[in-house]
Protein backbone atom coordinates (compact mmCIF):
# COMPACT_ATOMS: atom_id res chain seq x y z
CA UNK A 1 0.00 0.00 0.00
CA UNK A 2 1.30 3.48 -1.24
CA UNK A 3 2.05 5.92 1.76
CA UNK A 4 0.45 8.90 0.88
CA UNK A 5 -2.71 11.14 2.24
CA UNK A 6 -6.20 11.58 0.39
CA UNK A 7 -8.28 14.47 0.56
CA UNK A 8 -11.67 14.01 -0.84
CA UNK A 9 -12.72 17.59 -1.84
CA UNK A 10 -16.21 18.22 -0.63
CA UNK A 11 -18.44 19.23 -3.79
CA UNK A 12 -18.24 22.94 -4.54
CA UNK A 13 -14.94 23.63 -2.97
CA UNK A 14 -12.97 23.52 -6.37
CA UNK A 15 -12.84 26.61 -8.34
CA UNK A 16 -14.88 25.59 -11.77
CA UNK A 17 -18.51 24.53 -11.36
CA UNK A 18 -18.13 21.89 -13.86
CA UNK A 19 -15.16 20.23 -11.93
CA UNK A 20 -17.10 20.13 -8.98
CA UNK A 21 -20.39 19.25 -10.66
CA UNK A 22 -19.16 15.22 -11.13
CA UNK A 23 -18.05 15.19 -7.79
CA UNK A 24 -20.64 12.99 -5.83
CA UNK A 25 -21.60 9.62 -6.51
CA UNK A 26 -25.16 11.25 -5.87
CA UNK A 27 -25.05 13.21 -9.19
CA UNK A 28 -24.71 10.45 -11.22
CA UNK A 29 -25.79 7.88 -13.49
CA UNK A 30 -29.43 8.69 -13.78
CA UNK A 31 -29.47 6.57 -16.95
CA UNK A 32 -26.91 4.14 -18.71
CA UNK A 33 -26.71 3.23 -21.95
CA UNK A 34 -24.59 2.00 -24.72
CA UNK A 35 -24.70 2.36 -28.17
CA UNK A 36 -27.97 1.13 -30.46
CA UNK A 37 -26.15 1.72 -34.24
CA UNK A 38 -22.75 1.99 -35.81
CA UNK A 39 -23.52 5.55 -36.99
CA UNK A 40 -22.64 6.71 -33.74
CA UNK A 41 -19.03 5.14 -33.65
CA UNK A 42 -18.32 6.25 -36.47
CA UNK A 43 -19.01 10.10 -35.72
CA UNK A 44 -17.30 9.61 -32.71
CA UNK A 45 -14.35 7.94 -34.94
CA UNK A 46 -14.01 10.73 -37.02
CA UNK A 47 -14.70 13.42 -34.76
CA UNK A 48 -12.34 12.10 -31.77
CA UNK A 49 -9.49 10.84 -34.15
CA UNK A 50 -9.97 7.41 -34.28
CA UNK A 51 -10.62 6.10 -37.94
CA UNK A 52 -10.72 8.94 -41.04
CA UNK A 53 -11.73 7.44 -44.17
CA UNK A 54 -8.86 6.81 -46.24
CA UNK A 55 -8.29 9.58 -48.95
CA UNK A 56 -11.30 11.24 -48.13
CA UNK A 57 -10.48 14.91 -49.71
CA UNK A 58 -10.54 12.88 -52.71
CA UNK A 59 -13.88 10.85 -51.88
CA UNK A 60 -12.50 8.19 -50.25
CA UNK A 61 -12.06 4.83 -51.48
CA UNK A 62 -14.55 1.92 -50.12
CA UNK A 63 -12.84 -0.50 -47.84
CA UNK A 64 -9.90 1.41 -46.97
CA UNK A 65 -9.22 3.61 -43.62
CA UNK A 66 -7.01 5.61 -41.85
CA UNK A 67 -6.16 5.24 -37.91
CA UNK A 68 -6.22 8.55 -36.66
CA UNK A 69 -3.64 9.57 -33.16
CA UNK A 70 -5.87 7.63 -30.97
CA UNK A 71 -7.11 4.65 -33.36
CA UNK A 72 -3.19 3.75 -33.68
CA UNK A 73 -2.89 3.66 -30.26
CA UNK A 74 -5.82 1.55 -29.19
CA UNK A 75 -5.23 -0.77 -32.02
CA UNK A 76 -1.72 -1.19 -30.76
CA UNK A 77 -3.04 -1.71 -26.99
CA UNK A 78 -5.05 -4.46 -28.61
CA UNK A 79 -2.52 -6.22 -30.59
CA UNK A 80 -0.08 -5.79 -27.57
CA UNK A 81 -2.37 -7.42 -25.64
CA UNK A 82 -2.72 -10.51 -27.93
CA UNK A 83 1.20 -10.71 -28.23
CA UNK A 84 1.38 -10.91 -24.72
CA UNK A 85 -1.00 -13.32 -24.30
CA UNK A 86 -0.51 -15.31 -26.85
CA UNK A 87 3.54 -15.25 -27.52
CA UNK A 88 4.99 -13.64 -24.65
CA UNK A 89 3.26 -15.57 -21.40
CA UNK A 90 3.07 -18.64 -23.06
CA UNK A 91 6.81 -21.43 -23.72
CA UNK A 92 4.58 -23.05 -26.95
CA UNK A 93 4.12 -20.04 -29.25
CA UNK A 94 6.65 -17.90 -31.07
CA UNK A 95 6.42 -14.64 -32.76
CA UNK A 96 7.04 -14.18 -36.64
CA UNK A 97 6.92 -11.42 -39.43
CA UNK A 98 6.78 -12.50 -42.98
CA UNK A 99 6.58 -10.38 -46.04
CA UNK A 100 3.34 -9.61 -47.53
CA UNK A 101 4.01 -10.91 -51.07
CA UNK A 102 5.36 -13.85 -51.33
CA UNK A 103 6.10 -16.32 -54.37
CA UNK A 104 2.98 -16.88 -56.53
CA UNK A 105 3.35 -20.52 -56.12
CA UNK A 106 2.42 -20.20 -52.48
CA UNK A 107 -1.34 -19.49 -53.78
CA UNK A 108 -1.69 -22.04 -55.81
CA UNK A 109 -0.40 -24.25 -53.08
CA UNK A 110 -2.69 -23.24 -50.49
CA UNK A 111 -5.78 -23.17 -53.10
CA UNK A 112 -6.53 -19.37 -52.88
CA UNK A 113 -5.82 -19.34 -56.96
CA UNK A 114 -8.40 -21.92 -57.21
CA UNK A 115 -10.90 -21.80 -54.30
CA UNK A 116 -10.72 -17.89 -53.25
CA UNK A 117 -13.59 -16.73 -55.04
CA UNK A 118 -17.17 -15.43 -54.30
CA UNK A 119 -20.27 -15.83 -56.18
CA UNK A 120 -20.74 -12.76 -57.76
CA UNK A 121 -24.09 -10.77 -59.98
CA UNK A 122 -24.28 -7.84 -61.95
CA UNK A 123 -27.40 -5.87 -62.02
CA UNK A 124 -28.14 -5.17 -65.45
CA UNK A 125 -30.96 -2.29 -64.86
CA UNK A 126 -27.85 -0.14 -62.45
CA UNK A 127 -25.50 -2.13 -63.54
CA UNK A 128 -24.08 -2.50 -59.92
CA UNK A 129 -22.24 -5.74 -58.31
CA UNK A 130 -23.38 -8.18 -55.87
CA UNK A 131 -22.29 -11.44 -53.91
CA UNK A 132 -24.88 -13.88 -55.33
CA UNK A 133 -25.15 -14.62 -51.72
CA UNK A 134 -26.62 -11.40 -50.47
CA UNK A 135 -29.46 -11.31 -53.29
CA UNK A 136 -32.69 -12.04 -51.68
CA UNK A 137 -35.95 -12.77 -53.63
CA UNK A 138 -34.51 -11.63 -57.01
CA UNK A 139 -34.30 -8.47 -56.21
CA UNK A 140 -31.56 -5.67 -56.39
CA UNK A 141 -30.68 -4.21 -53.37
CA UNK A 142 -29.29 -0.93 -55.02
CA UNK A 143 -32.20 -0.36 -57.80
CA UNK A 144 -35.12 -3.17 -56.76
CA UNK A 145 -34.87 -4.71 -59.87
CA UNK A 146 -36.25 -8.09 -59.62
CA UNK A 147 -35.04 -10.47 -61.82
CA UNK A 148 -32.25 -8.66 -63.50
CA UNK A 149 -29.35 -10.38 -62.82
CA UNK A 150 -26.60 -11.96 -64.89
CA UNK A 151 -25.56 -15.48 -64.47
CA UNK A 152 -23.41 -15.99 -61.22
CA UNK A 153 -19.66 -16.08 -62.15
CA UNK A 154 -16.87 -16.96 -59.27
CA UNK A 155 -14.56 -13.85 -58.49
CA UNK A 156 -10.89 -14.30 -56.71
CA UNK A 157 -10.95 -11.95 -53.98
CA UNK A 158 -6.82 -12.04 -54.21
CA UNK A 159 -5.70 -8.42 -55.38
CA UNK A 160 -3.20 -8.66 -58.07
CA UNK A 161 0.38 -6.81 -58.72
CA UNK A 162 3.58 -7.43 -60.35
CA UNK A 163 6.85 -7.90 -59.22
CA UNK A 164 9.24 -5.84 -61.05
CA UNK A 165 9.27 -3.57 -64.10
CA UNK A 166 7.72 -5.94 -66.83
CA UNK A 167 3.69 -5.86 -66.22
CA UNK A 168 3.69 -9.85 -67.34
CA UNK A 169 2.50 -12.99 -66.23
CA UNK A 170 5.38 -14.35 -65.23
CA UNK A 171 5.97 -11.63 -62.84
CA UNK A 172 2.07 -11.60 -61.34
CA UNK A 173 1.81 -11.95 -57.75
CA UNK A 174 -0.47 -11.22 -54.81
CA UNK A 175 -1.27 -9.40 -52.17
CA UNK A 176 -1.76 -12.10 -49.41
CA UNK A 177 -5.27 -12.51 -48.40
CA UNK A 178 -4.03 -14.37 -44.82
CA UNK A 179 -1.49 -13.71 -42.57
CA UNK A 180 -1.50 -17.81 -42.52
CA UNK A 181 0.60 -19.35 -45.42
CA UNK A 182 3.86 -17.33 -44.31
CA UNK A 183 3.47 -19.28 -41.16
CA UNK A 184 3.07 -22.71 -43.20
CA UNK A 185 6.55 -21.64 -45.79
CA UNK A 186 8.24 -21.02 -42.48
CA UNK A 187 7.45 -24.14 -40.39
CA UNK A 188 10.94 -25.60 -41.33
CA UNK A 189 12.80 -23.11 -41.18
CA UNK A 190 11.56 -22.07 -37.24
CA UNK A 191 11.46 -25.93 -36.33
CA UNK A 192 15.22 -26.21 -37.12
CA UNK A 193 16.51 -22.51 -36.24
CA UNK A 194 14.55 -22.72 -32.78
CA UNK A 195 14.58 -26.31 -32.32
CA UNK A 196 10.48 -26.55 -31.60
CA UNK A 197 8.86 -29.90 -30.39
CA UNK A 198 5.33 -30.53 -30.93
CA UNK A 199 2.83 -29.19 -29.84
CA UNK A 200 3.99 -25.72 -30.35
CA UNK A 201 2.69 -22.68 -32.81
CA UNK A 202 3.69 -19.56 -34.65
CA UNK A 203 1.94 -15.99 -34.08
CA UNK A 204 1.94 -13.00 -36.87
CA UNK A 205 -0.15 -10.19 -36.77
CA UNK A 206 -0.11 -7.94 -40.03
CA UNK A 207 -1.96 -6.71 -42.86
CA UNK A 208 -4.24 -8.98 -45.35
CA UNK A 209 -5.61 -8.06 -48.29
CA UNK A 210 -9.41 -9.09 -49.97
CA UNK A 211 -10.88 -7.50 -52.87
CA UNK A 212 -14.59 -8.13 -51.41
CA UNK A 213 -17.15 -7.61 -53.46
CA UNK A 214 -19.23 -5.59 -50.72
CA UNK A 215 -16.98 -3.82 -47.80
CA UNK A 216 -18.87 -1.99 -45.71
CA UNK A 217 -20.55 -1.80 -42.03
CA UNK A 218 -17.44 0.99 -41.08
CA UNK A 219 -14.47 -0.98 -40.56
CA UNK A 220 -16.22 -4.66 -40.16
CA UNK A 221 -15.37 -5.47 -44.16
CA UNK A 222 -11.99 -4.14 -45.54
CA UNK A 223 -10.65 -4.44 -48.41
CA UNK A 224 -7.25 -3.90 -46.32
CA UNK A 225 -7.32 -4.98 -43.15
CA UNK A 226 -5.01 -6.50 -40.06
CA UNK A 227 -4.73 -10.13 -39.19
CA UNK A 228 -3.73 -11.60 -35.65
CA UNK A 229 -3.52 -15.41 -36.51
CA UNK A 230 -1.70 -18.28 -34.86
CA UNK A 231 -0.76 -21.78 -36.76
CA UNK A 232 -0.54 -24.22 -33.65
CA UNK A 233 0.96 -27.38 -34.81
CA UNK A 234 0.34 -30.92 -33.43
CA UNK A 235 0.17 -34.12 -33.18
CA UNK A 236 -2.74 -36.36 -35.53
CA UNK A 237 -5.01 -37.61 -32.87
CA UNK A 238 -4.70 -34.62 -30.55
CA UNK A 239 -6.01 -32.47 -32.98
CA UNK A 240 -9.57 -31.96 -31.36
CA UNK A 241 -8.55 -31.52 -27.63
CA UNK A 242 -6.30 -28.46 -29.26
CA UNK A 243 -8.93 -27.10 -30.88
CA UNK A 244 -10.86 -27.03 -27.76
CA UNK A 245 -8.36 -25.58 -25.82
CA UNK A 246 -7.94 -22.77 -27.94
CA UNK A 247 -11.64 -21.95 -27.80
CA UNK A 248 -11.42 -21.58 -24.16
CA UNK A 249 -8.45 -19.63 -24.50
CA UNK A 250 -9.29 -17.12 -26.99
CA UNK A 251 -12.86 -16.48 -25.48
CA UNK A 252 -10.48 -15.72 -21.99
CA UNK A 253 -9.12 -13.26 -23.88
CA UNK A 254 -11.70 -11.38 -25.15
CA UNK A 255 -13.42 -11.36 -21.82
CA UNK A 256 -10.40 -11.17 -19.50
CA UNK A 257 -7.93 -8.78 -21.12
CA UNK A 258 -10.29 -7.03 -23.50
CA UNK A 259 -13.22 -6.73 -21.10
CA UNK A 260 -15.80 -7.20 -23.37
CA UNK A 261 -19.35 -8.01 -21.56
CA UNK A 262 -19.78 -11.94 -21.27
CA UNK A 263 -22.91 -12.11 -22.82
CA UNK A 264 -21.80 -10.11 -26.17
CA UNK A 265 -19.50 -12.41 -26.79
CA UNK A 266 -20.01 -16.37 -28.11
CA UNK A 267 -18.33 -19.36 -29.85
CA UNK A 268 -20.55 -20.91 -32.43
CA UNK A 269 -19.66 -24.38 -34.35
CA UNK A 270 -19.81 -23.17 -38.19
CA UNK A 271 -22.05 -26.32 -40.03
CA UNK A 272 -19.96 -28.58 -42.68
CA UNK A 273 -21.72 -26.83 -45.57
CA UNK A 274 -19.80 -23.49 -44.15
CA UNK A 275 -16.20 -24.85 -43.64
CA UNK A 276 -13.61 -23.22 -45.93
CA UNK A 277 -11.60 -25.88 -48.27
CA UNK A 278 -9.04 -26.16 -45.94
CA UNK A 279 -10.88 -27.02 -42.50
CA UNK A 280 -11.91 -30.37 -41.25
CA UNK A 281 -13.87 -28.21 -38.33
CA UNK A 282 -13.85 -24.40 -37.55
CA UNK A 283 -15.59 -22.08 -34.58
CA UNK A 284 -15.89 -18.64 -34.84
CA UNK A 285 -16.16 -16.25 -32.04
CA UNK A 286 -18.84 -13.49 -32.33
CA UNK A 287 -19.81 -10.25 -31.66
CA UNK A 288 -22.94 -9.16 -30.91
CA UNK A 289 -22.82 -5.92 -32.85
CA UNK A 290 -25.47 -3.12 -32.07
CA UNK A 291 -27.65 -2.95 -35.21
CA UNK A 292 -26.25 -6.29 -36.78
CA UNK A 293 -26.33 -8.98 -34.46
CA UNK A 294 -24.01 -11.70 -34.00
CA UNK A 295 -20.74 -11.59 -36.40
CA UNK A 296 -17.68 -13.14 -36.80
CA UNK A 297 -14.72 -11.93 -34.74
CA UNK A 298 -12.49 -14.85 -34.80
CA UNK A 299 -12.20 -17.89 -36.79
CA UNK A 300 -10.98 -20.99 -35.05
CA UNK A 301 -10.14 -23.70 -37.55
CA UNK A 302 -8.77 -27.38 -37.56
CA UNK A 303 -6.93 -26.92 -40.80
CA UNK A 304 -5.46 -30.77 -40.17
CA UNK A 305 -2.34 -31.26 -42.38
CA UNK A 306 -3.95 -29.65 -45.44
CA UNK A 307 -1.48 -26.88 -45.94
CA UNK A 308 1.70 -28.02 -45.12
CA UNK A 309 1.20 -31.32 -47.04
CA UNK A 310 0.29 -29.02 -49.94
CA UNK A 311 3.44 -27.00 -49.42
CA UNK A 312 5.11 -30.03 -49.86
CA UNK A 313 3.34 -31.67 -52.83
CA UNK A 314 4.22 -28.23 -54.84
CA UNK A 315 7.86 -27.15 -53.40
CA UNK A 316 9.38 -30.63 -53.38
CA UNK A 317 10.61 -29.81 -49.96
CA UNK A 318 10.08 -32.39 -47.13
CA UNK A 319 7.66 -30.66 -44.49
CA UNK A 320 7.25 -34.00 -42.02
CA UNK A 321 8.24 -33.62 -38.26
CA UNK A 322 10.49 -36.22 -37.00
CA UNK A 323 9.09 -37.60 -33.56
CA UNK A 324 11.70 -38.87 -31.47
CA UNK A 325 9.28 -40.09 -28.71
CA UNK A 326 7.68 -42.45 -31.58
CA UNK A 327 10.35 -42.55 -34.21
CA UNK A 328 7.77 -41.70 -36.56
CA UNK A 329 7.42 -39.28 -39.38
CA UNK A 330 4.45 -37.46 -39.94
CA UNK A 331 2.77 -34.05 -41.22
CA UNK A 332 1.86 -31.94 -38.45
CA UNK A 333 -2.09 -31.06 -37.84
CA UNK A 334 -2.46 -27.47 -37.25
CA UNK A 335 -5.13 -25.57 -35.61
CA UNK A 336 -5.74 -22.12 -36.16
CA UNK A 337 -7.15 -19.19 -34.09
CA UNK A 338 -7.93 -15.97 -37.00
CA UNK A 339 -8.94 -12.89 -35.71
CA UNK A 340 -9.19 -9.32 -37.32
CA UNK A 341 -7.93 -6.12 -35.50
CA UNK A 342 -9.93 -3.81 -37.79
CA UNK A 343 -13.32 -6.31 -36.03
CA UNK A 344 -11.96 -6.62 -32.53
CA UNK A 345 -11.64 -2.70 -32.84
CA UNK A 346 -14.67 -2.28 -33.76
CA UNK A 347 -16.19 -4.76 -31.11
CA UNK A 348 -13.79 -3.03 -27.97
CA UNK A 349 -15.12 0.62 -28.89
CA UNK A 350 -18.82 -0.55 -29.03
CA UNK A 351 -18.71 -2.49 -25.66
CA UNK A 352 -16.76 0.51 -23.78
CA UNK A 353 -19.26 3.27 -24.90
CA UNK A 354 -21.69 4.33 -22.54
CA UNK A 355 -24.28 7.22 -22.24
CA UNK A 356 -24.83 8.36 -18.78
CA UNK A 357 -27.27 11.26 -17.57
CA UNK A 358 -25.70 13.29 -15.12
CA UNK A 359 -27.66 15.56 -13.68
CA UNK A 360 -29.95 15.83 -16.61
CA UNK A 361 -27.12 16.12 -19.12
CA UNK A 362 -25.52 13.48 -21.07
CA UNK A 363 -22.24 12.02 -20.13
CA UNK A 364 -20.48 9.66 -23.27
CA UNK A 365 -18.01 7.69 -21.69
CA UNK A 366 -15.53 4.71 -23.18
CA UNK A 367 -15.12 2.43 -20.68
CA UNK A 368 -12.15 1.06 -21.70
CA UNK A 369 -9.77 -1.38 -19.77
CA UNK A 370 -6.94 1.03 -18.66
CA UNK A 371 -4.56 -1.34 -20.62
CA UNK A 372 -6.45 -0.46 -23.85
CA UNK A 373 -7.16 3.17 -23.70
CA UNK A 374 -5.25 5.54 -26.11
CA UNK A 375 -4.57 8.02 -23.38
CA UNK A 376 -4.13 6.67 -19.69
CA UNK A 377 -3.72 10.02 -17.98
CA UNK A 378 -4.19 13.64 -19.32
CA UNK A 379 -3.34 16.88 -16.81
CA UNK A 380 -4.92 20.21 -17.10
CA UNK A 381 -4.35 23.46 -15.96
CA UNK A 382 -7.24 24.56 -14.14
CA UNK A 383 -6.55 28.27 -15.13
CA UNK A 384 -4.91 28.42 -18.70
CA UNK A 385 -4.15 32.51 -18.05
CA UNK A 386 -2.48 31.65 -14.87
CA UNK A 387 1.50 31.08 -16.29
CA UNK A 388 2.07 29.03 -13.22
CA UNK A 389 -0.51 26.98 -13.02
CA UNK A 390 0.42 26.00 -16.59
CA UNK A 391 3.95 25.66 -15.87
CA UNK A 392 3.04 23.17 -13.53
CA UNK A 393 0.96 21.14 -14.95
CA UNK A 394 3.10 20.87 -18.05
CA UNK A 395 5.68 20.27 -15.69
CA UNK A 396 3.96 17.11 -14.06
CA UNK A 397 2.57 16.40 -17.78
CA UNK A 398 5.94 15.79 -18.89
CA UNK A 399 7.61 13.95 -15.70
CA UNK A 400 4.82 11.19 -16.05
CA UNK A 401 5.33 10.51 -19.82
CA UNK A 402 7.95 8.27 -19.15
CA UNK A 403 5.53 5.70 -17.67
CA UNK A 404 2.37 6.67 -19.14
CA UNK A 405 0.64 8.07 -22.32
CA UNK A 406 0.13 11.43 -20.95
CA UNK A 407 -2.32 14.75 -22.55
CA UNK A 408 -1.67 17.74 -21.80
CA UNK A 409 -4.41 19.96 -22.25
CA UNK A 410 -5.42 23.85 -21.81
CA UNK A 411 -7.51 24.55 -24.77
CA UNK A 412 -11.17 24.58 -22.59
CA UNK A 413 -12.75 25.17 -19.61
CA UNK A 414 -12.22 22.10 -17.19
CA UNK A 415 -15.70 20.61 -17.84
CA UNK A 416 -15.23 20.13 -21.58
CA UNK A 417 -11.64 19.02 -20.87
CA UNK A 418 -13.21 15.98 -18.94
CA UNK A 419 -15.77 15.54 -21.12
CA UNK A 420 -13.31 15.11 -24.00
CA UNK A 421 -11.53 12.65 -21.96
CA UNK A 422 -14.11 10.44 -20.97
CA UNK A 423 -15.01 10.62 -24.82
CA UNK A 424 -11.81 8.98 -25.73
CA UNK A 425 -11.98 6.57 -22.31
CA UNK A 426 -8.80 8.14 -20.22
CA UNK A 427 -9.18 6.33 -17.37
CA UNK A 428 -7.29 9.47 -15.03
CA UNK A 429 -7.15 13.16 -15.16
CA UNK A 430 -5.00 15.43 -13.46
CA UNK A 431 -6.00 19.00 -12.87
CA UNK A 432 -3.97 21.83 -10.97
CA UNK A 433 -5.45 24.36 -9.52
CA UNK A 434 -4.60 27.98 -7.93
CA UNK A 435 -4.28 26.12 -4.42
CA UNK A 436 -1.59 23.03 -5.95
CA UNK A 437 0.46 26.76 -5.76
CA UNK A 438 0.89 26.63 -2.43
CA UNK A 439 0.06 22.88 -1.30
CA UNK A 440 1.66 21.44 -4.04
CA UNK A 441 -1.30 18.73 -4.41
CA UNK A 442 -3.54 18.21 -7.14
CA UNK A 443 -7.03 16.46 -7.96
CA UNK A 444 -6.53 13.02 -9.48
CA UNK A 445 -10.14 12.66 -11.25
CA UNK A 446 -11.48 8.78 -11.89
CA UNK A 447 -13.34 8.24 -15.35
CA UNK A 448 -15.82 6.19 -14.29
CA UNK A 449 -16.62 7.09 -10.38
CA UNK A 450 -15.86 10.08 -11.64
CA UNK A 451 -14.44 11.03 -8.01
CA UNK A 452 -11.64 13.79 -7.20
CA UNK A 453 -8.93 12.48 -4.58
CA UNK A 454 -6.11 15.44 -3.40
CA UNK A 455 -2.84 13.90 -3.74
CA UNK A 456 0.74 15.56 -3.57
CA UNK A 457 2.01 16.06 -6.61
CA UNK A 458 5.14 13.88 -5.17
CA UNK A 459 3.30 11.04 -4.98
CA UNK A 460 1.03 11.47 -7.96
CA UNK A 461 3.46 8.86 -9.93
CA UNK A 462 3.20 5.82 -7.46
CA UNK A 463 -0.39 6.44 -6.89
CA UNK A 464 -1.29 6.62 -11.14
CA UNK A 465 1.02 3.26 -11.14
CA UNK A 466 -0.95 1.66 -8.43
CA UNK A 467 -3.98 2.68 -9.86
CA UNK A 468 -3.14 1.42 -13.69
CA UNK A 469 -0.85 -1.51 -12.96
CA UNK A 470 2.30 -2.05 -14.69
CA UNK A 471 0.57 -3.52 -18.14
CA UNK A 472 -0.71 -0.04 -18.82
CA UNK A 473 3.20 1.14 -18.84
CA UNK A 474 4.56 2.08 -22.15
CA UNK A 475 6.67 -1.35 -24.43
N1 LIG B 1 -6.32 -17.72 -42.09
C1 LIG B 1 -7.71 -17.93 -41.89
C2 LIG B 1 -8.51 -16.78 -42.27
O1 LIG B 1 -8.03 -15.83 -42.85
P1 LIG B 1 -10.93 -15.82 -42.15
O2 LIG B 1 -12.10 -16.29 -41.35
O3 LIG B 1 -11.10 -15.59 -43.58
O4 LIG B 1 -9.79 -16.90 -41.87
C3 LIG B 1 -9.99 -14.47 -40.13
O5 LIG B 1 -10.37 -14.50 -41.48
C4 LIG B 1 -10.44 -13.17 -39.49
O6 LIG B 1 -9.96 -12.07 -40.24
C5 LIG B 1 -11.94 -12.98 -39.41
O7 LIG B 1 -12.48 -13.61 -38.27
C6 LIG B 1 -12.08 -11.48 -39.35
O8 LIG B 1 -11.92 -11.02 -38.03
C7 LIG B 1 -10.89 -11.01 -40.17
N2 LIG B 1 -11.34 -10.63 -41.53
C8 LIG B 1 -11.52 -11.46 -42.57
N3 LIG B 1 -11.93 -10.76 -43.64
C9 LIG B 1 -12.00 -9.47 -43.26
C10 LIG B 1 -12.35 -8.25 -43.93
N4 LIG B 1 -12.68 -8.23 -45.22
N5 LIG B 1 -12.31 -7.10 -43.21
C11 LIG B 1 -11.95 -7.09 -41.91
N6 LIG B 1 -11.61 -8.22 -41.25
C12 LIG B 1 -11.62 -9.39 -41.90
Amino acid sequence: MLNYRIRRRSQGKLAGNEQSRYNSPHTRIVLEGYMSSFDEIVSLCKQRGFVFQSSEIYGGIGGFWDYGPLGVELKNNIKQSWWRRVVQMRDDVVGLDASIIMNPQTWVASGHVEEFTDPLVDCKQCKKRFRADAIVNNTCPECGAVGQFTDVRRFNLMFKTYVGPVEESAALTYLRPETAQGIFVNFQNILVAMRKKLPFGIAQIGKAFRNEITPGDFIFRDREFEQMEIEYFVKPGTDDSWHQHWVEERLRWYIEDLGLRTEKVRARALPKEDLAHYSKATFEIEYDFPGKGWAEIEGIANRTDYDLKRHSQHSGKDLTYFDEETKEHYIPYVIEPSCGVDRIFLAVLLDAYHEEEVRGEKRVVLKLKPQLAPVKVAVFPLLRNRPEIVQKAKEIANALRKDFTVWYDDTASIGRLYRRQDEIGTPYCITVDVQSLTDNAVTIRDRDTMLQERVPIEHVAAVLKEKLGSSCRPS
